[in-house]
């Protein structure tokens, strides 16, 4: 029997990620190549006739599991009844202005959004949040929708994950596919610690620890983790506009990865709400590995027991945790007295 269609928010449709991330979501890359949906498309007034053209684009692509689009500036209709919500709209930084002028200005949006959805959205809706600051506007959605579980707001950390699994891959040339356990932890920024203690290659002879294979500590320990961390960067400064494709496909994953769950014996990283795990405060919202089952997280509690082969504590160094970064619960004190 057919599956009910499930509705799908993309906030900032419009935009560059929006274009690249409907058309993943109308083929099943998301949610499943066996579950209808149906498309809620938000954006801002000036946007609506672009926002439009995509519609109109959705249309014509004649994508079977595509079963509605709703194409909206009105935040209540973007909202109602929305299963999965994609938050990647946000007022971009731009010259001479401060990071707390953006911060204020998305403490107002998130506060909006969250209150709508929170009002509209389906039960159990999942969110997740794309829009810079990522960790921080999703930590002011959960503020301001206290009646969304708190496990239910998430932040796009995969984007990096999917980053270090690439690095580990070209430098061995083996394939992506065949690396796992990659683990990304803190907030999407240039603060973020990119960990390959409990990552490992499939290989002809079995599963073998990425720091065994790769055998050049000084290029793991320095390079692979600073070109992780500023890929974002390398990406504008190639592009002049900031990542989307990849972007998008890392939303879908972690959306899928959510809903449908983690393959046995892989973690991938999330943000996600703070149980006070490995002494990250309780309510950031951070990256964490976790494995997914039955539509929820679960923290990884000693990363690296579920992999079948894991690395004995004595063959590598203990996982260098960097200090937590509270920037974002400064930042979003500061923004809420602006607001
Ligand atoms: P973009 O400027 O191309 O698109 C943003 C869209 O959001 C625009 O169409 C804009 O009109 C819309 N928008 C603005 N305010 C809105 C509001 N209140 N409601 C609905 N829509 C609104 O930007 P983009 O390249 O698509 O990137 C979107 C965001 O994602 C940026 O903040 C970017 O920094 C971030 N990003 C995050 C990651 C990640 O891994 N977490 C990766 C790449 C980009
Ligand atoms: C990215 O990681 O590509 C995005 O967060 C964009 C950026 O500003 O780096």
């Amino acid at each position: 029997m057919a599956k009910e269609p499930m509705r799908v928010l993309v906030t900032g449709a419009a935009g560059q990620i929006g274009y690249a991330l409907v058309p993943m979501i109308a083929r099943g890359v998301m949610l499943g190549a066996d579950q209808p949906v149906i498309l809620h498309m938000l954006d801002i007034p000036p946007a609506a006739e672009a926002l439009n053209g995509v519609k109109m684009e959705l249309v014509d692509a004649a994508f079977p599991l595509l079963k509605g689009v709703v194409a909206t500036t009105d935040v209540v209709e973007a909202c109602t009844g929305v299963n999965v919500a994609v938050m990647v709209g946000g007022f971009p930084r731009k010259e001479g202005m401060e990071r707390k002028d953006v911060m204020s200005k998305n403490v107002s949006i998130y506060k909006t959004q969250a209150s709508a959805l929170e009002a509209h959205a389906a039960p159990n809706c999942k969110v997740l949040v794309v829009a810079n600051p990522a960790n921080t506007n999703a930590l002011i959605l959960k503020e301001f929708a206290p009646s969304i579980p708190d496990r239910n707001v998430t932040c796009l950390t995969r984007l990096d994950h999917n980053r270090a699994l690439g690095q580990i891959s070209e430098r061995l040339s083996v394939q992506v596919s065949d690396v796992k356990n990659v683990i990304i932890w803190g907030n999407h920024s240039s603060t973020q610690y990119p960990d390959v203690n409990h990552a490992t290659v499939k290989t002809s002879t079995g599963e073998k620890p990425v720091r065994e294979l790769v055998a050049d500590d000084e290029w793991l320990n320095g390079e692979f983790i600073t070109t992780v961390q500023q890929r974002g960067a390398a990406i504008i400064k190639a592009r002049k506009f900031s990542s989307a494709l990849s972007a998008a496909s890392s939303a879908c994953d972690h959306i899928r990865d959510w809903v449908l769950g983690t393959p046995e014996g892989t973690f991938v990283s999330m943000g996600v709400y703070s149980d006070g795990s490995y002494g990250v405060p309780s309510g950031l919202i951070y990256s964490f590995p976790v494995t997914c089952s039955g539509g929820e997280w679960k923290i990884v509690q000693e990363a690296g027991t579920v992999d079948p082969e894991p690395v004995a504590p004595e063959e590598g160094p203990e996982p260098d945790l960097p200090e937590v970064d509270l920037l974002c619960l400064e930042s979003f004190d500061e923004a809420a007295e602006d607001f």
